[in-house]
């Protein structure tokens, strides 16, 4: 079944990026002059869908509004509300009745990807295998406490490849990390996940995790993984998103040349 729906979760609070975020949902700062949000619809463009659903949180009214006038004639854009900030899982099943029984993607707009080969890999992959398929990367060993790690079936060690998903472990103490690679903030999903949110169990802090029904898939050997080498730029921290502006500023034609110039004057000093 074609993959036309693309979920954007964007009720978290953005505790990172006090007190900017008093004012300003994560989802909404800019990129030099566009908006975290912008980059995902548009991506979510590129890998063909017709109709973004974004979720979002009535404390956020402003991600409303940019919703408001996001959409055009490619794609319609429109939002779902979550209660409560009880988790990416528990954003997830919020969109279940307006997604209804179909496939779709998920983008965490906290992170940017340099194009949208992934989000096209795991589209391609569902579409052929009927299977969920998430974005994967290898990083540092240090690095992997931080993400949900996993344990897959024959990895070649080849860029871009799909394999099978054995084990998810959410931020694994050093002892327990299963591999260097780890999920990454896209996704496709059968409508199955809905299922498997319902029976996740809320964490010590009360969330539904999405990688709980991760976990779920991948007993059951429903989940594939796609290792990409795609650039990716984790705008969720502020030094992330400093890094974002910067490197992504410096590929643009309009002021990539005078940014450049800039920054070599100042460090020739
Ligand atoms: P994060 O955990 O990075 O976002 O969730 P956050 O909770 O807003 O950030 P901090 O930790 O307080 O700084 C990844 C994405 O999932 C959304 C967030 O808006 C973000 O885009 N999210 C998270 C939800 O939509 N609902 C939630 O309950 C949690």
């Amino acid at each position: 079944m074609a993959v036309r729906t693309a979920v954007i979760p964007a009720a978290g609070m953005g505790t990172r990026f006090l007190p900017a975020t008093r004012a300003t949902p994560k989802e909404l700062l800019p990129i030099y002059d566009t908006p975290a949000l912008q980059f995902v619809i548009d991506e979510a463009i590129e890998a063909g869908c017709d109709r973004v659903i974004v979720v979002t949180s009535r404390t956020k009214p402003s991600i409303e509004s940019y919703v408001a006038v996001a959409g055009t004639d490619k794609v319609a854009v429109s939002v779902v509300y979550q209660d409560a900030p009880l988790g990416l899982g528990h954003a997830v099943s919020c969109v279940r009745q307006v997604v209804g029984d179909e496939p779709f993607i998920v983008m965490l707009p906290d992170e940017i990807m340099g194009d949208a080969s992934l989000t096209k890999q795991l589209v391609a992959q569902f579409e052929t295998t009927g299977k969920s398929s998430i974005g994967l990367k290898r990083v540092a060993t240090a690095e992997v406490s931080s993400y949900g790690n996993v344990k897959v079936a024959d990895y070649s060690g080849g860029a871009e490849s799909a394999v099978e998903v054995l084990q998810v472990v959410e931020k694994p103490k050093p002892a327990d990390v299963v591999s260097d690679i780890v999920i990454i903030g896209r996704y496709v999903f059968a409508p199955i996940v809905f299922d498997k949110l319902d029976q996740v169990k809320p964490s010590a802090s009360s969330e539904i995790q999405l990688t709980d029904a991760l976990a779920m898939l991948a007993g059951e050997r429903s989940l594939i993984g796609i290792v990409s080498e795609v650039a990716r730029y984790d705008t969720g921290t502020p030094m992330g998103l400093l890094r974002a502006v910067i490197e992504i500023a410096l590929q643009r034609k309009d002021i990539g040349a005078p940014l450049s110039a800039w920054l070599r004057e100042k460090f020739s000093k």
